[in-house]
């Protein structure tokens, strides 16, 4: 094992997050995003409701825990993102992959993120237009995602938005005003959703979201929960690792970690009780309904907003406001990719933004056309590209860096050295918790998430 110098080195001169605030606020800023309001809502929805929720905050409270605050001190204690970090510690094949696994996914994530954050523009275009019973007619978003060229159009403005704000060197200034943009999202979010929880019909709803049926557990709930959680938090995809590294060492990683978990499951269940009762008052509750999936949310809000009043006011506030968190998700996304090219190829950061330019629209357009022209396009039987690419990202891929992370603390790096580097401010309550799910819990279940994923996808068994 090679404690590596360098990386000591450059984490002294390596920039640090002001204040004790500066990392939670930063880690928030990239957790809390369409991951919350659009993914989140729609999963519960698919999956069976309160039982979607409950394994979701056992798995959150246990390997969530656990992962951010492996990743968190793994960056710390190198100083570096996450190929050099896995680096530090030798030169070896599964060293190599580690790093690279936790440094690709990203670059799979933000193309179709992007596409998304081009439906939240479309959607705040139309309420600036003052359209509001139009976006709330019945096939109205389905009509929008298989027109040819508007929703490409629309993706690329949210990517240029992100590579602005990236190049311009102003994601201080969108992470400062998203300070001010979240309180206002929460406050909005709590009046919308207590609108919804009282139309006629909504308690059905209010009660399929919070009352578990075991009934409807499978294996597919644990899945697609765990993908979820990864996906929220941010976890499996270096973002940790790097935004770790620029830690000051008295940061109380544990105390910090909670915050993240509260205010971003937070987040994510104020937005459930905006859209699952609505679902319930508005659809009537029809099975295919809750099956809607990426499209909830575009099919939901707007019909609140059509019987709320002022619906184009709360429609212009709520879409800027989901844009906003939607933004600085995508920035945390770019940067990452942009740094991890540089730094492999050397390339100026000019360069590196355009290689990744080009990547978002090789891989983003595709997932645009995929509810159009090529849209007999179904890999490994998803209902679009756009989900296979998910799917992939993260169900596959994710589970497989998170293992990677727990076999280089356990293996590798040693639990006391990893646990001494977090109690160095933090009394570290959970320790015990951290040792069970790192060392035996998450490898068991990833590697149980992995191949019963992979097979469900080649249709081998159904879950
Ligand atoms: N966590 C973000 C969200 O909930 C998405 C994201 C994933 C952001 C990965 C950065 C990295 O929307």
């Amino acid at each position: 094992m090679n404690e590596n110098n360098n990386s000591a080195k450059k984490s002294t001169v390596r920039s640090s997050f002001s204040g004790k605030l500066g990392y939670v606020l930063a880690v928030a800023g990239s957790a809390v995003g369409l991951g919350n309001i659009w993914r989140f809502p729609y999963l519960v929805a698919k999956y069976g409701g309160g039982i979607f929720l409950l394994v979701y905050l056992v798995l959150m409270l246990t390997f969530g825990f656990a992962l951010i605050m492996a990743e968190s001190a793994l960056g710390r204690m190198t100083g570096e993102s996450p190929i050099g970090a896995y680096e530090s510690f030798g030169q070896s094949l599964f060293l190599k992959f580690g790093g690279r696994i936790n440094a690709i996914i990203p670059m799979i994530i933000v193309p179709y993120y992007s596409v998304i954050g081009g439906w939240v523009f479309k959607y705040l275009a139309e309420y600036i237009r003052g359209n509001v019973a139009g976006v709330a007619g019945d096939d109205y978003f389905s009509n929008f995602i298989s027109e040819t060229y508007a929703p490409s159009v629309f993706f690329i403005i949210f990517v240029i938005a992100t590579l602005f704000i990236v190049m311009a060197g102003v994601e201080k200034g969108v992470e400062r005003a998203s300070k001010i943009m979240m309180p206002v999202l929460i406050i909005l979010a709590v009046i919308v959703a207590i609108y919804s929880i009282t139309r006629p019909g909504a308690m059905e709803g209010v009660k399929y979201f919070l009352i578990p049926d075991f009934s409807k557990f499978s294996l597919m709930t644990i899945v697609a929960a765990m993908g979820q959680m990864f996906y929220s938090l941010s976890i499996a995809m270096g973002i940790l690792v790097t935004y770790g590294s620029y830690m000051k060492k008295d940061v109380d990683m544990e105390k910090s970690t909670s915050q993240i978990e509260i205010f971003d499951t937070g987040i994510a269940i104020l937005s459930g009780l905006m859209i699952i009762p609505a679902v319930f008052a508005f659809s009537g509750g029809s099975t295919e309904s809750l099956k809607a999936g990426p499209s909830l949310m575009f099919i939901t809000i707007p019909k609140i907003f059509n019987t709320m009043g002022f619906g184009r006011i709360f429609g212009i506030v709520f879409f800027l406001l989901v844009l906003f968190a939607a933004l600085t998700s995508s920035i945390s996304l770019m940067e990452t990719n942009v740094s991890t090219i540089s730094d492999a190829t050397g390339l100026s950061r000019k360069k590196s933004t355009l290689i990744i330019f080009i990547e978002i629209l090789v891989f983003g357009i595709p997932c645009c056309l995929g509810f159009s022209i090529l849209d007999f396009i179904k890999p490994l039987g998803m209902d679009s590209i756009l989900d296979f690419f998910d799917f992939i990202s993260n169900s596959v891929m994710m589970p497989v860096a998170a293992l990677c992370t727990c076999f280089l603390i356990v293996k590798i790096i040693g639990f006391d050295k990893i646990t001494a580097e977090i109690k160095r401010s933090s009394k570290f309550k959970r320790e015990k918790i951290f040792r069970f799910c790192i060392r035996y819990l998450a490898p068991l279940f990833l590697m149980i998430i992995l191949v019963s994923s992979i097979a469900n996808a080649f249709g081998l068994i159904s879950m």
